[in-house]
């Protein structure tokens, strides 16, 4: 399709000319969109882990073929902010918000510049670092006693609680100092340091420490020197459906939103929020789609999830201008064996919104290059719907009434599909007969607890 090019010169190509929207809207056709062998990993997109972040070509894409530059794009449930760092490369102010305290703040050390001196003043203090591993022992004990109860607990031994706590005080001391941008820097290292010790066991706490701040600084460096102007960020770390965005002031939004029932970012993140001293708890009241709520009858879940997106989509309706677009990354989930083809889901309740569907894209995910859990439910392909603001409607993401109405019409419709086709799983595993019967009754029971369900507090 590229001619000699790489596939990857050529895509640069073709989402680097100008075109018409409808041109641009054909040029979404000739895309690739499993962009195989693309590095997806380059300057401070490398800054921490995520789970279910996109690659940054898809938002890319879109930025560079519906947007102008100095124009606004935003991202509602930014994540580790991949939207906002291609905004922030290609010249776009961008509007960040995610309710996960550590998304917001990797968001924002990932569109920060810092000067030189500042950096340098960083590693001045955390030369002082060794000095400072004795940590006295009780301490230790408090954070030990504090620590969230998972088996992975035993991770965390005296001396790597030493070696944490030592980390932690110094970069409290440089904040204290007023020094908040090296600060936040400073935290997201030492999440990514957690992070590995979480995900590879025990680990030189100090040593990966010291070595992911140094990365930290060449990619900001490297950064620095390709940006010819530095666009306005803004990152909020508040519930999706209600931002703190002005109505009609977004020129395009690039979301992936939570999946329903594939992972709890709480959980996820709970040791990285326990040594940031971030609230886990608040975050895990508002996260939507999270899987530890609805145990016994996942259908009450998928409403639930249902009138939340419908309330922030509202949101996103409201902040977005005229005619603008609104693109949802999201993927397939598994509830009670049945296939929930969210994307579907939200193109219908859409309708209802100000929107109208422009069209939806079927990609294969790379999985190396997006994380699964196998024992939640896989993700192995996604849609990526696009939808244009048609007109302001009068509803709002408070107006319980009529959320509760769309979201039953949606259950009910469900239900009716289920009857003819029940037990599509995409886990692969044959449901029984007699369970799949069951599964129309809990619908009919989501469906009659829906008005309490959909309550947002
Ligand atoms: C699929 S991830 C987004 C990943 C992002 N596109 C990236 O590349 O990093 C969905 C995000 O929704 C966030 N989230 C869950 N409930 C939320 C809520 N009520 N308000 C805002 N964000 C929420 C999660 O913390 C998570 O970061």
């Amino acid at each position: 399709m590229f001619g000699k090019k790489t596939p990857c010169e050529g895509y640069l190509d073709l989402i680097n000319r100008k075109y018409g929207r409808s041109e641009s809207l054909e040029i979404l056709d000739k895309i690739e969109w499993d962009f195989k062998d693309f590095t997806t990993q380059y300057l401070t997109h490398k800054f921490h882990s995520y789970p279910a972040r996109f690659i940054p070509q898809i938002p890319l894409t879109f930025l560079k073929l519906f947007s102008k530059k100095k124009e606004t794009i935003a991202d509602p449930f930014c994540g580790c902010g991949t939207t906002l760092v291609e905004a922030f490369l290609n010249n776009r102010h961008s509007i960040g918000n995610d309710f996960n305290p550590l998304a917001a703040l990797i968001t924002k050390v990932k569109t920060t510049l810092i000067n030189k001196e500042e950096l340098l003043y960083l590693n001045e203090r955390l030369a002082s670092i060794k000095s400072k591993l004795d940590v006295d022992n009780s301490q230790i004990d408090e954070r030990l006693r504090n620590m969230p109860r998972r088996k992975i607990s035993k991770l965390f031994d005296r001396k790597i609680i030493s070696q944490l706590e030592a980390i932690r005080e110094t970069l409290l001391e440089i904040r204290a100092e007023g020094f908040v941008d090296i600060y936040d820097l400073g935290q997201v290292a030492l999440s990514a340091t957690i992070w590995s010790l979480v995900e590879h066991g025990i680990v030189d706490v100090k040593d990966l420490f010291l070595r992911k701040v140094a990365h930290m600084e060449n990619e900001l460096k490297k950064t620095a020197k390709v940006m010819k102007n530095i666009p306005n960020v803004l990152v909020l770390n508040s519930d999706a459906r209600k931002l703190e965005v002005e109505s009609e002031s977004i020129d395009l939004i690039v979301t992936s939103p939570p999946y329903v029932n594939a992972l709890d970012y709480y959980r996820v993140h709970m040791y990285n929020m326990f040594w940031l001293d971030m609230d886990f708890n608040a975050f895990k009241k508002h996260e939507i789609g999270a899987h530890s709520r609805f145990i016994n009858n996942r259908f009450r879940l998928f409403s639930e999830y249902l009138g939340a997106m419908l309330r922030s989509m509202i949101e996103m309706n409201r902040i977005l201008k005229q005619n603008k677009f609104c693109v949802i990354v999201v993927g397939n989930s598994s509830l009670e064996y049945e296939l929930i083809e969210s994307h579907k889901f939200f193109a219908e309740m859409s309708k209802d919104i100000g929107f109208k569907t422009i069209k939806t894209i079927f990609r294969t995910i790379d999985k190396t290059k997006k994380y699964t859990s196998a024992d939640i439910g896989k993700i192995d392909d996604e849609f990526i719907l696009i939808l244009q603001k048609i007109e302001n409607i009068n509803v709002t993401p408070e107006s319980d009434v009529f959320i509760a109405e769309t979201v039953t019409q949606q259950m009910m419709q469900f239900r009716e599909k289920l009857k003819h086709s029940q037990g599509t799983s995409i886990r692969g595993r044959k449901p029984t007969k007699e369970r799949l019967l069951k599964n129309i009754d809990k619908i009919d029971d989501a469906i009659n607890k829906i008005s309490k369900d959909i309550i947002w507090t």
